[in-house]
């Protein structure tokens, strides 16, 4: 019976055994997967995984804070995404070898709304501005964010369910210590800003840990609630418990927005496709992590 789990420390409060579950009783598999939590502490993080690899039992695993850059570390093939952002989230045990994914990158444009920067039409009517990206922030949701909207790659699908191309998108980054934004827009194909036009964007990223516990987001960051329109995208990559200030600022002014839950479940449903093959249930899996 293939065990799957999400290995990070501390790893109590995850969401992603009660979404993972629920994805896999959708596809008719609970009886044959399982999906735990595994607590492991960095001091012991590459030994344990390579005792789980070469048990047999486990299939792959998540992995989450702090331990993704050890996770690519580890691996001995990994994909194009996960070397260029320098971190895995996704482990598959295959054959005595570790293969190393990052979901992360896939997750953000799946997450944007179909038909973002104009879809595969992209050079066409919906312009330049259609295809600006503003990102905050430089840590390692920053890094799969630049990386993937820099790159482009399929998006979410439409209305009828058929797949959708998210362009590559003009990618600017801020960040509080600005030689951070510098570095990291130097390796994953964005450039550093430091006074972002933000009511220009077409789409606002937020990876930054600001407003997770109740602070004015827009004391900490480059923005002003007057910046957000209609036809804007605001995305808060971090999940918090609360609906952020940051969106309900967006949403009031009538941008679209999109929270952190939903790069939960998508990043997740791209690992749980990666080990059984199967296309998960999005609606269940969302429904999973929100009664978790
Ligand atoms: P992760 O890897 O989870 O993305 P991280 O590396 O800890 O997280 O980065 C957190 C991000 O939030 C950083 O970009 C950080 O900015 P600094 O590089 O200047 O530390 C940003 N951040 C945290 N608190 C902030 C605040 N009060 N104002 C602005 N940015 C903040």
């Amino acid at each position: 019976m293939p065990s799957l789990a999400v290995i990070g420390h501390p790893v109590a409060h995850t969401r992603s055994p009660a979404m993972q579950t629920a994805a896999l009783a959708e596809l008719k598999l609970a009886g044959e997967w399982t999906y735990g939590a595994i607590d492991i502490e960095p001091g012991s993080f590459e030994a344990e995984v390579a005792e789980l690899a070469a048990a047999g039992d486990y299939a792959g695993v998540n992995v989450t804070l702090p331990h993704k850059e050890a996770a690519l570390a580890l691996a001995d093939e990994a994909s194009e995404g996960a070397r260029a952002i320098g971190a895995a989230n996704t482990l598959t045990f295959r054959d005595g070898r570790i293969l190393a994914d990052n979901t992360d990158a896939g997750g953000v444009l799946r997450s944007l709304p179909a038909g973002i920067g104009g879809g595969a039409d992209a050079a066409g009517a919906a312009g330049a501005s259609a295809r600006r990206a503003l990102v905050l922030g430089a840590g390692g949701a920053a890094r799969a964010a630049i990386w993937a909207l820099a790159q482009g790659g399929e998006g979410a699908p439409d209305a009828e369910g058929n797949p959708t191309l998210v362009p590559s998108f003009e990618v600017d980054v801020w960040n509080r210590t600005p030689e951070r934004a510098v570095t990291v827009a130097a390796e994953l194909g964005g450039r550093a800003v430091s006074d972002p036009p933000a009511a220009d964007y077409a789409l606002i990223v937020n990876t930054t840990s600001v407003g997770l516990h109740g602070e004015d987001p827009f004391a900490s960051l480059p923005l002003a609630a007057t910046d957000f329109h209609p036809g804007q995208v605001v995305f808060d990559i971090v999940y918090g418990p609360e609906p952020s200030a940051l969106l309900a600022a967006a949403e009031d002014r009538g941008a679209t927005t999109i929270e952190g839950l939903e790069m939960l479940v998508q990043q997740g449903a791209l690992s749980l496709r990666i080990w059984t093959g199967a296309e998960p249930s999005i609606e269940a899996m969302r429904t999973g992590a929100r009664r978790s």
